[in-house]
């Protein structure tokens, strides 16, 4: 039967493509809800299954090679089983990697992460971005002794109940945008919690001091991502984030910054990039060197309030916190990103956003690409992105359609339009990418005509 619709047809030769991974999917349906155990990563019909990783490819199970921009949502920052890295690990795996007792490298971590990242005096590892901003808000509260938090329409900060809150909520549900409402992500999560977050739009300053003046007696922090990361890598305004940190220190706030997806930006992330110090700082992704690890600390009074050795302190635990294998492989992580490693991505990452945007403009396809240096999404939409909302205004079809047909061609993209770069893509693998667009032109403009 003919199949005259783009995407049904990218649908078609993507299920031809990929009939192991759709068995083993229906098979993990079985036991795994939706064949899955990580929501971002599903797509429907379903997603392909890996089989292998190395570099910047990436193996299905089906015998499709990917070139790998999603880079596990912006965490491989080296690409996949970096030799080095790999080493690592293994040199590590044969003297064991957790008990109860600290291993060494723990401390080794620390004390890198403490010096590349200025506002963390002193942190606490956890084993991932969920937990590390769960435990920065717990430690806002218990040194403000206040309750509220204020997070970001569009703001992800993993899941938990306080970071389910207005992630992603249904724009024509969540009242004027000034003063978004308090929305739940989903079921299951508590009304009290609801109350105790309140939201506002990202990168308007304004709206943001009303909220905190309002609230400033009951608000312990404002957790923010100095750039929405899955909103739709959507860069601060200039000031903003001065701005934020003007009006918490006014209002005895404290200021969170989320950096699980920034942290590449700069050798002490965007807080270095952006010049602005947060009280707190959360860290995830690629600080564990791609296994599981995550970090949160900040100012020394504040996260004192940790140490068993005061008679009240905050209790943390973690059977797997600040496990060697992790520790290890962050120890080498953060050793390969040094300052000229990150000015090479970022500046591969200028160069191939300018050269996508010349694409469309090109093709009279209203598109932007938002982003900073490595970290990049694609939004089909003429207005500029500078918010959550505006970032949903985008043409999804058209991004599912960019997406299915990248991936039947052996490029991998995050379905909704995100792309990073890892330190083994140079320019080859960028001119890939670009030549995979531009062959897509003429059925993007098709979809794009018929608006969303
Ligand atoms: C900014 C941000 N915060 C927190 C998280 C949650 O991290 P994890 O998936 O490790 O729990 C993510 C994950 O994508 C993130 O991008």
């Amino acid at each position: 039967m003919p199949v005259a619709d783009p995407l049904q047809k990218c649908l078609q030769e993507y299920r031809r493509r990929t009939p192991n991974s759709r068995r083993i999917h229906e098979l993990a349906s079985r036991f795994l809800p939706g064949g899955n155990t990580r929501s971002v990563v599903y797509f429907s019909p379903y997603p392909f299954v890996m089989k292998r990783a190395s570099g910047c490819w990436i193996y299905d199970v089906d015998g499709n090679k990917y070139l790998d921009f999603v880079n596990n949502y912006t965490s491989s920052v080296h690409g996949h089983a970096h030799p080095r890295i790999v080493a690592a690990i293994e040199e590590q795996l044969e003297k064991g990697w957790t008990g109860a007792a600290a291993m060494e490298l723990q401390h080794r971590l620390a004390e890198v992460i403490c010096r590349r990242f200025r506002s963390m005096e002193m942190i606490r590892f956890c084993n991932s971005g969920t937990e590390a901003t769960m435990m920065a808000i717990r430690a806002a509260r218990a040194y403000t002794g206040k309750e509220k938090i204020m997070k970001m329409e569009g703001g992800y900060h993993g899941s938990h109940p306080e970071a389910e809150i207005s992630a992603r909520p249904r724009p024509e549900l969540a009242g004027i945008a000034e003063r978004p409402l308090s929305l739940p992500d989903g079921p299951g999560i508590p009304k009290s919690v609801v109350k105790e977050v309140l939201v506002a739009p990202f990168n308007n300053a304004e709206a943001a001091e009303k909220i905190v003046k309002e609230h400033g007696q009951e608000l312990a922090a404002v957790i923010v991502e100095p750039m929405l990361g899955i909103a739709g890598q959507i860069p601060p305004k200039e000031g903003y984030l001065q701005s934020l940190r003007e009006i918490t220190e006014e209002n005895d706030v404290l200021l969170i910054f989320d950096e699980v997806m920034t942290a590449r930006l700069a050798v002490g992330g965007a807080q270095e990039f952006f010049r602005v110090n947060p009280d707190l700082t959360a860290l995830g992704k690629m600080i564990g060197g791609d296994l599981p690890a995550g970090a949160f600390g900040g100012r020394r009074e504040i996260m004192e309030l940790f140490s068993p050795e005061r008679r009240e302190f905050i209790h943390h635990a973690g059977t797997f916190n600040g496990n060697a294998l992790a520790m290890a492989a962050g120890l080498e992580t953060l050793k390969l990103l040094n300052a000229s490693a990150i000015d090479r991505i970022n500046a591969i990452g200028e160069v191939l956003a300018e050269e996508v945007k010349k694409i469309f403009w090109e093709a009279g396809i209203a598109a932007q690409v938002t982003g900073i240096g490595s970290l990049r999404h694609i939004h089909f939409t003429a207005e500029e992105v500078v918010d959550y909302r505006r970032a949903m205004t985008s043409n999804e079809a058209a991004s599912k359609l960019l997406f299915f047909s990248l991936l039947n061609e052996d490029v991998f993209i995050s379905p909704r339009g995100m792309f990073c770069i890892s330190t083994p893509m140079n320019r080859k693998t960028t001119e890939i990418l670009l030549e995979k667009i531009e062959g897509k032109i003429e059925i993007l403009k098709e979809i794009v005509k018929k608006g969303k």
